[in-house]
């Protein structure tokens, strides 16, 4: 941003960021933060490196809050509260982001450009406001700055340390590149930078399809393990190993949340809302067992990955899956929980005991969500069917070749 506050001037009464200009920024704000974290939710089962996927998973959550706080502010100064930004130059940057060759260079693109970018002209903002008057804005911003700052620091160095397992550096590098010159052209993040020629995409762009299948780096060597059955709950030892080992394989129920997200993009906000919240706790559910199983000095990353479960789900539209997921896995664990808090407590297992009590206060929301806007998905879609009648329709899916442990694949 050029505008400064200039305290001369101030002291005369001149204005420094016009109530105007600053709905505009804040909605480019709000724009861009809402297509990356889309994009990422498109992009995470395809994201193979462990971590990323879950920096990814993070980025979802923790950008649906800010895209939250914006919109907050937003509806008190503009309505509606959603807008597509005015300038075709920056609508194009954020329909560009998903196309990218590979997750080396989508990620470069977003965490090394498009946050880097929207960092400054946040900073900008922060000092070039009213403080008093805008003080709303100042404060969403500031905690926005904190956040993405963080996420700089934890994001950069593992892009860095994934670079050297990439296959095509080169592309990633002309993406990167690229994705900064559709920036420059939009005159940056507030758009009030001078303003570069729109440029052409690089050959590596690819035209970005929703992923059928569930990506994992090289340390995974046990991908598509058929469930095997559990030691009884008896044997207390032997089960809470399978326990955590089960806990340690939920990315595969935030990378369905993910599907459920960007294939119902044009659900109202406060569904994404929620399914940004449930995908991250799916994500600290899988690294909950990650960490279990490191302390007990088990490697996670040999544990089955069952990656036929996403295969499987992909057959079904979005809001079956999501149906499947809160109203098959997710109602009926419950019991199952509940025996093993009250089996660690016998034990004398604190940690055990913790980690599933919180799991389920967080299954608690996810049931929840889904009774709350299964109606309205089913109202979205046009499916004529009761939510008992769709559900129990579903379920009958779900028992026969999920819990019966066969997953058929349909031939396509
Ligand atoms: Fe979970
Ligand atoms: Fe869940």
């Amino acid at each position: 941003m050029v505008l400064r506050p200039d305290s001369t001037s101030s002291a005369q009464g001149a204005i420094t960021l016009p109530i105007d200009a600053n709905r505009r920024l804040l909605n480019r704000y709000r724009f861009l933060e809402h297509e990356i974290l889309q994009v990422l939710a498109g992009w995470m089962p395809a994201v193979g490196h462990f971590e990323t996927k879950c920096e990814v998973g993070r980025t979802i959550w923790e950008g649906a809050l800010r895209v939250n706080a914006f919109y907050l502010r937003l509806r008190e100064i503009q309505s509606p509260a959603f807008q597509r930004p005015d300038d075709g130059a920056f609508v194009r940057l954020g329909g560009e982001l998903r196309h990218a060759p590979n997750e080396q260079a989508l990620v470069r693109g977003i965490y090394r450009v498009a946050f880097p970018a929207l960092i400054k002209a946040l900073a900008d903002h922060e000092t070039a406001t009213f403080p008093n008057s805008d003080l709303p804005s100042v404060y969403a911003i500031k905690h926005a700055l904190l956040d993405l700052r963080a996420q700089q620091e934890r994001v950069l160095p593992l892009l860095a340390a994934a670079e050297a397992e990439c296959a095509d550096p080169t592309g990633a590098a002309a993406w990167e590149r690229y994705i900064q010159a559709l920036l420059d052209a939009s005159g940056g993040v507030s758009g009030a930078g001078p303003r570069a020629a729109v440029p052409t995409p690089p050959p590596a762009r690819r035209a970005f399809t929703p992923p059928r299948e569930a990506a994992r780096d090289a340390r995974f060597t046990n991908r598509g393990a058929d469930f095997a059955a559990m030691p009884p709950e008896e044997d207390h030892r032997a089960h809470t190993i399978e326990e955590f080992e089960r806990y340690s394989t939920e990315m595969l129920a935030a990378e369905t949340v993910a599907v459920v997200l960007y294939g119902l993009r044009d659900m109202p906000w406060e569904f994404h809302f929620d399914c940004a919240r449930h995908l991250y706790d799916e994500v600290r559910h899988c690294l909950m067992g990650y960490e279990w199983m490191r302390r007990n000095g088990l490697d996670p990353f040999q544990s089955p990955q069952y990656l036929q479960v996403f295969r499987w789900r992909c057959q079904f539209p979005p809001v079956m899956q999501y149906c499947m997921l809160t109203m098959g896995n997710e109602v009926h664990a419950f019991p199952y929980r509940h025996r093993r808090v009250e089996a660690h407590e016998k034990s004398g297992d604190r940690l055990s005991e913790q980690f599933v009590r919180y799991d389920i206060a967080d299954e608690t929301q996810h049931v929840r969500f889904g009774h709350r806007w299964l109606p309205e998905l089913l109202r979205h879609i046009g499916e004529n069917r009761s939510v008992d009648a769709y559900t129990a329709d579903v379920l009958q899916v779900w028992e026969s070749q999920y819990r019966s442990g066969k997953l058929p694949l349909s031939v396509e």
